[in-house]
């Protein structure tokens, strides 16, 4: 399975921070924010991995991760994307690398505190069709939120106004090879981008998306407050842990 981290985008959110750099450079406690999901990608066994960067000081990134040394990779791929035009048109630029292989896709500013090893396990058995992970938020406003029907997703919603529960689609995608067909389908959100939730929704039509629930917490960075947050959680008990969760 091949692994493609997204740190395009502007961050717009977090100017002036990101005036002169990408939001994926910014330091989130000890680290900058990009180590934290290429740990969480080889962590779940992925060593293929394609750094989708754009924007601004994007050079940097060769810079700060050559080679992946510091993550015991021999290399890493890198790919830029012009603009922001969503993270399925950044997804999208992997097309001519992942081939014919399924993909794990990580977007740049999430981060979690355990691991996601057992959902790739899991979907590399699954034969065709999608897998994202849940998480309970108080939130959901601000993210994909998913709808389920007994042991089904049944929707996905883009930043519900009136959300349909408060599971929270986290920006761990697993796709088969049809992602790429499904981002060629796509039209142009509201706010001009190509989304990964109409990809997700498409998966949900086809009948062939699975999900799990993540265990521990999982944030993402791109707010000053989820920013904040982030360090401050990853202070109390560090990111990527390769323990399990304990029994309440
Ligand atoms: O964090 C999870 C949420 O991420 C999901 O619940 C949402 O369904 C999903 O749309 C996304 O929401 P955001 O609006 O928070 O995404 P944002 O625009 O902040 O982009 C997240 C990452 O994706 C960003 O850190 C880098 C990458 N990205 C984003 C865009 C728009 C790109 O590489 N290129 C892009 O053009």
């Amino acid at each position: 399975m091949k692994g493609v981290i997204l740190a395009g985008g502007l961050g717009t959110r977090l100017f002036p921070l990101t005036k002169i750099t990408n939001k994926h450079l910014l330091p989130v406690y000890d680290k900058p924010m990009i180590y934290y999901p290429i740990q969480a990608m080889v962590n779940a066994g992925i060593d293929d991995i394609m750094i989708v960067t754009g924007g601004r000081k994007s050079g940097d990134f060769l810079s700060l991760l050559g080679n992946g040394k510091d993550f015991g990779l021999k290399h890493l791929n890198y790919t830029y994307q012009e603009g922001e035009g969503g993270i399925a048109e950044a997804l999208d630029l992997a097309q001519h690398w992942v081939g014919k292989d399924q993909v794990c896709v990580i977007l740049g500013d999430n981060i979690i505190q355990y691991n996601v090893a057992k959902a790739v396990r899991d979907f590399s058995r699954q034969e065709r069709g999608a897998k994202i992970m849940l998480k309970e938020v108080h939130d959901p406003k601000r993210f994909g939120v998913a709808e389920l029907s007994g042991s089904r997703v049944v929707s996905i919603t883009e930043k519900p106004k009136e959300p349909k529960s408060n599971l929270a689609v986290i920006g761990i995608y697993l796709f088969d090879n049809r992602v790429f067909h499904v981002i060629k389908t796509l039209e142009r959100s509201e706010r001009g981008e190509l989304e990964i939730t109409d990809v997700n929704n498409w998966y949900i039509r086809d009948g062939s998306m699975t999900y799990e629930v993540l265990p521990g917490w999982w944030t993402d960075a791109g707010t000053f407050e989820s920013l904040h947050r982030a360090s401050c959680l990853i202070a109390e008990g560090g990111a990527n842990r390769m323990d399990s969760p304990k029994a309440p």
